[in-house]
């Protein structure tokens, strides 16, 4: 689309009553701001600027790679345009103009605002939407026709314009032309002592350049989020847009209210996802997966047919028609390959886990490399920790290791070995060796029986 847009992104957000900027706030995992950006660029708009201004540098963090300009002072929405001016100076066209704080918007009105003004030739286009509660929010103002002649915040309000239910969602095309030629000469002079954009809206229609209000059906998709109560309700609608979208395209859902996935997430067909479910980040799952419930899935994999349950995973690989949980604790670069099981109360980080191999119960693997078809007994620990460094761990393809072992790396169990339970193995066990690693049981014929006898006669 042959547009700019530029996003609002200066303000602190006193109402949010927090150290973070209020646009750098998450919705589903990620920041408003970025939601906001990311709408943009989906409606084929290449060029945007953002204005940054309060705690910049955390707002240009999230927006790395895109053109920031400073709003030194955040003297109203006006002035962040004002801001801007030097940015946008060899634009022609459509000039979008979003706030930061509304995460809800579509790349569909953004390309259906420009589309409005462009076919009436106005100087503007404005989004409205009609609230049951229009408190906060700037009254839409139209004139005997009803084209949308000025806004009046909040804070301006004389009685006779209270009744207004229809708002403005502070979304906007313009002829950036007659925009920046314009927006200079803004004054400040209202309740907040703030250079309004909104002021602009007046001014064009008083000179007859047209202003076109595009209302929308969906008032939530143009929801500003000013309070901690607000940024609670979009994320309840983007949960809800997002849970529906994936089950228009084939994933189950059991109970979608009770299952959050992050608008980055990206989920195949016939996949089934339980309550109480959290998947995050730059997660793929593939075709069949089962997850749930309660699960925690963080920027990993899970292959097809898998089925995770009960399970923290993070930055971790689960192949295809691989088990993990109940209970169990994927961390960073936990690789578990086809068919492969981590099973209950299981901690792998690390580590790869070979075609068919097994870690069942109770065990922590670190650091290790395990080959196919291989048996981690209940209890085994890799010792990868020597309190410097990290070491690691390697077992060969078939091995077998025995209940509660202690593997010290680093150490090397061969292909085909045996590892004796309890065993504490500090040496490398050689290919289709058995390593037992320690103390040797002793019997003590009718111990236990005079034992018994002794007590029954009080002599122990
Ligand atoms: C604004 C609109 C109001 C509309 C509402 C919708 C104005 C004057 N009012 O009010 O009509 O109904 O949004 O949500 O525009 N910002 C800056 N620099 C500043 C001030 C704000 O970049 O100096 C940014 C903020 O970071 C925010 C956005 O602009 O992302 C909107 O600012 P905010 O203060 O929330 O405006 P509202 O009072 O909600
Ligand atoms: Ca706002």
């Amino acid at each position: 689309m042959d547009a700019a847009a530029l996003v609002l992104a200066a303000g602190e957000g006193t109402r949010m009553r927090s150290a973070l900027p209020k646009v750098a706030h998450p919705v589903l995992g990620v920041p408003m701001v970025r939601l906001v950006v990311d709408a943009a660029r989906e409606a084929g708009i290449d060029r945007v600027v953002a204005v940054v201004g309060h705690r910049a540098e955390v707002v240009e963090s999230i927006l790395e790679g895109e053109t920031c300009v400073l709003q030194e002072q955040q003297l109203g929405t006006g002035h962040a345009v004002m801001s801007a001016k030097e940015a946008l100076a060899d634009l022609t066209g459509s000039l979008v103009v979003l706030a930061g704080d509304t995460p809800l918007i579509t790349p569909g009105t953004i390309r259906a605002l420009v589309e409005r003004r462009e076919e009436a030739g106005a100087a503007a286009s404005v989004l409205t939407m009609r609230v049951e509660d229009p408190s906060g929010y700037g009254r839409i103002v139209r004139d005997d026709e009803g084209a949308v002649a000025d806004i009046v915040e909040q804070t301006d309000l004389v009685p006779d314009k209270l009744g207004i239910d229809e708002v403005n969602a502070s979304t906007y095309c313009f002829d950036v032309e007659a925009l920046l030629s314009r927006i200079g000469e803004l004054s400040s002079d209202n309740a907040q002592e703030e250079f309004y954009l909104t002021d602009m809206i007046a001014r064009f229609h008083d000179e007859g350049l047209g202003v076109v209000g595009v209302l929308t059906d969906d008032p939530e998709e143009a929801m500003g989020v000013n309070s901690r109560i607000q940024l609670a309700e979009a994320a309840r609608v983007l949960q809800s847009r997002i849970n529906r979208a994936h089950m228009l395209e084939g994933v189950t859902m059991t109970a979608p209210d009770l299952v959050w996935i992050s608008p980055t997430v990206r989920i195949a067909r016939d996949v089934t996802i339980g309550p109480m479910t959290f998947i995050e980040g730059e997660t793929v799952v593939d075709e069949g997966a089962h997850i749930g419930p309660s699960c925690r899935i963080v920027d990993s994999h899970v292959g097809a047919g898998a089925r995770v349950d009960s399970s923290v995973v993070l930055q971790a690989d689960v192949g295809s028609a691989a088990s993990v949980g109940p209970m169990a604790y994927l961390r960073p670069g936990a690789t578990l390959l086809e068919r492969s099981k981590a099973g209950t109360f299981v901690e792998i980080k690390n580590s790869t886990v070979g075609p068919g191999s097994k870690v069942p119960h109770l065990s922590y693997v670190g650091d290790a490399l395990i080959g196919s078809a291989v048996n981690v007994g209940a209890g085994t620990i890799t010792c990868n920790y020597d309190g410097a460094a990290k070491q690691s761990t390697e077992i060969g393809d078939a091995a077998f290791i025995g209940s509660s072992t202690m593997l010290v790396a680093p150490v090397r169990v061969g292909a085909g070995a045996v590892v004796g339970a309890g065993s504490v193995i500090t040496h490398d066990v050689p290919d289709d060796a058995l390593g037992v690693g320690r103390g040797r049981q002793e019997n003590f014929k009718g111990w236990a029986a005079r034992w018994r006898q002794r007590r029954a006669q009080g002599r122990d």
